[in-house]
């Protein structure tokens, strides 16, 4: 079974490059359908999620050839079917932006009932009402959900929750709609403007994304374009909070620093010092971290996908700190094993009452979701003596080689299949 091994202890000090935001890429793919012309995505991170819809896409007839690791070619020109049941499709939240797409381009799409992290009950109902206000009639049966329509007309459609799934599916198909759609409580993500960019790249009329209000006027047809998505705002958090708990001093390249605010903020809060450059940060942390309050929150507040990685840290900082996730209700799964790492954490409900410990010891641990398993590399990279993490697929869904960026800043982290490359691994670093 594939495994990371870590032998915690070194500070992280170097540069790491950040690539293409994974929660983009996959609305964007999902969205390059939508046209028959060529459509040349760059900056494409090499994720599983991102292989797996690929893969999906082909398996309806679209051709995708690959330029380079990060580049790819999509061409949607001999699109033979509107299902997408592949076993594998499942496994992944984002195949649900092909129901979007899909209907908009031709009027019906089935797609097996999306899958993803288990970090809460994850409802789709606002997709399924965005799509019905437009026109569609939906039908969920058989593990399938099933879109149908003579012709999208654009509506008026209020969010009931700030949703970023549904706000992206639903400009997906309201592009091609007949007349204007307006989008009220929109989610307000940078991978949202990012998708809405794309489709405007395409001949899309769509204004407002960013704000809670995007309005889409429908256009008849789209048209082929070459996009670069803009960088992963969670992995490079992710970084930044390595730097941090590991009191290390890192330059995080190729970020938009503004997209990563509220995260700054937080760390400088708890004594990291943050330098700011155009499409870049540093993150140095002298000293022992302190406490603070964090509730999730939608953008621009603290991403629940920074949830994980700010309560590890915090488990290590002085005194008492609060964690309170308000967007998915089963995101503490990781709290277990950070139990067994020496950790002092309470979970009520939503909240996490941590008491900050003076150090983690290593332990074998498992992964539950992706980024409560980068979190829990994170406490690897610091605890005494080695912490093995089994279920690494779930980082795999999201970052690109992880263990090697995390190598070049100096960390001891290899990635090993049997309990010989453990053996291995332990008398390489002593
Ligand atoms: C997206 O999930 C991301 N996934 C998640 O990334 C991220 O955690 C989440 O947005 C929040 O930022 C992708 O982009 C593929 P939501 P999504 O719809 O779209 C409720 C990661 O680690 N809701 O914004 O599924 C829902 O239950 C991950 O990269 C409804 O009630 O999230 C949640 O409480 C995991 N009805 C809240 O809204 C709906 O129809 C926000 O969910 C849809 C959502």
């Amino acid at each position: 079974m594939e495994q990371y091994i870590v032998k915690g202890g070194n500070p992280l000090v170097g540069e790491v490059e950040i690539g293409g935001a994974k929660n983009a890429a996959l609305g964007i793919l999902a969205a390059s359908v939508m046209t028959s012309e060529p459509v040349t995505i760059e900056n494409l991170p090499d994720v599983r999620d991102t292989a797996v819809l690929i893969q999906a896409m082909e398996s309806i007839g679209t051709k995708i050839t690959r330029i380079d690791r990060h580049t790819v070619m999509v061409n949607a020109s001999n699109i033979d079917s509107m299902t997408i049941d592949d076993g594998y499709i499942k496994k992944i939240r984002a195949s649900y932006y092909m129901l979007g797409s899909l209907l908009g381009r031709f009027g019906t799409a089935q797609v097996a009932l999306p899958g993803g992290c288990n970090i809460g009950s994850r409802p789709i109902d606002q997709h399924l009402k965005g799509f019905r206000a437009l026109g569609a009639k939906v039908e969920v049966s058989r593990g399938m959900i099933s879109a149908q329509t003579d012709a999208l007309v654009g509506n008026h459609i209020y969010m009931d929750v700030v949703t970023v799934g549904a706000t992206i599916n639903v400009m997906l198909a309201a592009t091609l709609a007949v007349g204007k759609t307006i989008i009220e409580n929109a989610a307000k993500e940078p991978h949202v403007v990012d998708v809405a960019n794309f489709l405007n790249s395409m001949g899309a009329n769509i204004k407002g994304a960013g704000t809670d209000v995007i309005r889409i006027k429908g256009v008849e047809r789209l048209h082929g374009t070459t996009y670069s998505i803009i960088p992963d705002q969670i992995e490079a958090g992710t970084f930044m909070f390595a730097a941090a708990i590991t009191k290390g001093d890192v330059m995080i390249r190729n970020v938009i620093p503004k997209h990563l605010e509220s995260i700054s903020a937080k760390l400088i809060e708890i004594g990291c010092e943050i330098e700011e450059f155009d499409d870049c940060l540093r993150v140095v942390a002298p000293r022992r971290l302190s406490n603070t309050q964090v509730k999730t929150l939608p953008y621009p507040g603290f991403p629940t996908d920074m949830q994980p990685q700010i309560a590890t840290t915090l488990a290590l900082s002085e005194g008492i700190s609060i964690v309170t996730e308000s967007i998915f209700e089963n995101r503490f799964k990781y709290v277990g094993e950070l139990l067994r790492m020496g950790a002092n954490i309470k979970v009520e409900g939503n909240t996490a009452i941590i008491e900050g410990v003076d150090g983690f010891t290593g332990a074998m641990i498992s992964a539950p979701d992706l980024r409560a398993g980068a979190a829990l590399v994170l406490a690897a990279l610091v605890a005494d003596g080695f912490t093995t993490i089994d279920d690494i697929k779930y980082i795999e869904r999201g970052y690109e080689d992880f263990p090697e960026k995390m190598r070049q800043l100096g960390a001891c982290i290899e990635k090993v299949e049997t309990d010989r490359d453990i053996q291995k691994f332990k008398l390489k670093v002593g």
